[in-house]
């Protein structure tokens, strides 16, 4: 059960070790269940994780004899920071009354194409400036971080021209500064054609992929994202824009099969992206194309539910297949305006009939591959980033279970602790 990743000298190597916990350590590999080590040792150093062990066994206990400081949990359980893998999180404005109306029988498709949905909180968001933009986004900031975030992905998508898109990920970065949360930012200007080139979808993805060189020049974009979809665009302008940027060398994610069957795990396992979200509408066919892909399924399962959508996922093929399922808020004004990660698990787990540990995986070990981070972070493994939280349970499987009972306790990133 000891796993040894000290250096040479691991009585010398760890500036804080946890002892007292069980560890949830999700690594991969093993039949041991959410890779769990009972009464375990996990040391830190330099931000890092330098020791998972069980105590008692092999140098765990000179791992802690040695420690600067030991911290005894006294029964809790300790997992990797949780990764909220999709969200549009920074947006100007609300869309609340446009909910009132679709709780009188206007479908999400009929709004959109109404002039509402997408296209109206682009008004919000131009009017905005980066400061404002991130003090809008502050509330449900601190609701996700709340619960364990120390990693989230951010989009773009509302600003819809260069300036207000350049605003929206500005915001992003900003956001890391001063929440202590990691962040990852995604462009996305092919979220909706905005009204200024209304029937000219094609020559806004010409404008996107132009918008898309310079943001990326200026060095504020980690990935890119492209909403495939009957009110988004069409395969063949997904295609020209995925060409682009792999030009570039980005990372693509792709919001596909939502609504509809566009084929898009098949096209985004052909780009070789991350990740295919959504995913209600993916056949088998596609789920076939991710798993040789190694696309990630991210599922959204408040958006699901938001919208009354009746499809859900093939979770169980996508099982069989061996594609990696990530979870996300998907923190957005229109379909999904959730701003709690567990009450996702929750939901995963009810409504897509995920196992608590699929979820814990989904927004952990899985949420980092759906960024590109997984050598990094995701798992409790020697030599990833100290993101780690402390939960007042023993029991994984609690997370997901309750439905607005927050158990976290600590939160530490980088291996500092987040106040
Ligand atoms: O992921 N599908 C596209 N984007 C969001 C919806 C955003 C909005 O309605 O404002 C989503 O569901």
């Amino acid at each position: 059960m000891l796993e040894k990743f000290c250096a040479e000298e691991p009585s010398l190597g760890c500036d804080l070790v946890f002892v007292g916990c069980n560890v949830a350590t999700m690594k991969e590999g093993g039949d041991v269940p959410y890779g769990m080590i009972a009464d375990g040792v996990v040391g830190v150093k330099d931000g890092k994780i330098k020791f998972v062990g069980k105590r008692g066994e092999g140098d765990a206990d000179a791992v802690v004899e040695g420690a600067e400081t030991v911290k005894d949990l006294e029964g809790k359980l300790i997992t990797p920071g949780l990764i909220d893998c999709h969200t549009h999180v920074i947006y100007g404005g609300s869309r609340s009354k446009e909910w009132e109306l679709k709780l009188k029988g206007a479908s999400y498709e009929e709004v959109a194409k109404a002039g509402g949905g997408i296209v109206n909180t682009v008004k919000g968001t131009r009017e905005g400036s980066v400061a404002s933009l991130v003090a809008e986004a502050a509330p449900r900031l601190k609701a996700m971080l709340s619960e364990g975030v120390t990693t989230i992905e951010i989009k773009s998508g509302y600003g819809l021209e260069e300036d207000a898109e350049r605003k929206q990920l500005l915001a992003a970065a900003q956001v890391e500064k001063d929440f202590g949360v990691k962040v990852q930012k995604t462009f996305l200007g092919a979220h909706a054609v905005p009204n200024e080139y209304k029937g000219r979808d094609d020559e806004y993805m010409d404008e996107v992929i132009k918008m898309m060189g310079k943001l990326n020049e200026e060095g504020i974009v980690d990935a890119v994202d492209c909403f495939t979809e009957s009110i988004g665009f069409t395969v063949a302008q997904t295609e020209k824009l995925f060409g682009a940027a792999k030009g570039l060398g980005l990372k693509l994610r792709l919001h596909g099969d939502q609504l509809n069957d566009f084929g898009c795990g098949a096209l985004a396992s052909r780009f070789s992206a991350l990740s295919c979200d959504h995913c209600e509408y993916c056949g088998e066919d596609a789920i076939d194309k991710m798993a040789e892909g190694k696309t990630v399924a991210v599922l959204l399962p408040t958006a699901n539910y938001f919208i009354s959508e009746e499809k859900l996922p093939d979770v169980s093929y996508m099982r069989t297949k061996g594609v990696d399922m990530a979870l996300g808020t998907n923190c957005n004004p229109g379909s999904s305006p959730c701003c709690s990660l567990l009450l996702v698990m929750n939901m995963a787990c009810t409504r897509f009939r995920m196992s608590p540990e699929e979820a814990l995986r989904g927004v952990t070990l899985n949420g980092a591959k759906a960024i590109g981070l997984s050598e990094e972070i995701g798992s409790i493994e020697g030599g990833k980033k100290a993101d780690l939280c402390i939960w007042d349970t023993l029991e994984p499987a609690e997370l997901s279970y309750y439905m607005g009972l927050n158990l976290l306790k600590e939160c530490y990133v980088d291996g500092v602790l987040r106040k």
